[in-house]
């Protein structure tokens, strides 16, 4: 069962060793990990700053990976979607799949936003495979767009947008709790 809940403060230490881990760190497209200082207040914003919202993913009540949206205090209604799934045990089964249909529904729902935007490292397959799965459109190619140990490399933009969610969230939500995946 694959569940969303709010950051706890023993969360801090989890999220530092998990993006640190270079399965975790070489996609992202954001500046690397610095030191623990510069991770513990991004943590603290994330629980503490209303433009950002985070949430740790979570697999048989485990702590498998982070969600967060930022943005969220701009007046165009639309965030920027990162995540990880930071156990390595829990990647490619599912987890992310579920968790993404979570996230969105919360972005869509709750947080009634317009649209969810990605940057994707354009050779990130598994991030391209699973986002574009649940409904995240291509939105544009930025070459050479960060740099990552000193390397540029290209990135992908996606998108989704509110109705397009709408229209395509009854199956995906279907199919994950026909499997048992998530909550009815
Ligand atoms: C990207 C990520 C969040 C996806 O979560 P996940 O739990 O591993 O993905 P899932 O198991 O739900 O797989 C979803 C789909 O992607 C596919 N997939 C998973 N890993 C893949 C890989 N390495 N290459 C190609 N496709 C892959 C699966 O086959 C699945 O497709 P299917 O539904 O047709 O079977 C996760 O792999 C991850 O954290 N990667 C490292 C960090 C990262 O890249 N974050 C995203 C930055 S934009």
């Amino acid at each position: 069962m694959i569940e969303l809940r709010d950051l706890l403060p023993e969360d801090e230490e989890r999220l530092f060793q998990w993006r640190g881990e270079p399965d975790v760190a070489r996609w992202m497209s954001d500046a690397d990990v610095s030191g623990r200082e510069a991770h513990r207040a991004w943590f603290d914003q994330l629980r503490g700053d209303p433009d950002l919202r985070g949430w740790m993913i979570l697999s048989n009540g485990r702590p498998a990976g982070l969600l967060t949206l930022t943005g969220l205090a701009g007046h165009h209604r639309r965030a920027a979607w990162n995540w990880f799934i930071g156990d390595r045990e829990a990647r490619g089964r599912g987890v992310g799949r579920a968790a993404q249909v979570l996230g969105l529904d919360q972005a869509f729902g709750a947080l009634g936003l317009h649209k969810v935007w990605a940057e994707v490292l354009a050779d990130n397959d598994a991030a391209m495979k699973v986002q574009t799965g649940a409904g995240f459109r291509r939105e544009g190619y930025l070459r050479g767009h960060v740099l990552k140990d000193g390397e540029p490399r290209d990135v992908v933009m996606l998108g989704i947008l509110a109705e397009e969610w709408a229209a395509l969230a009854p199956a995906a939500r279907r199919n994950l709790t026909d499997a048992g995946l998530i909550a009815a």
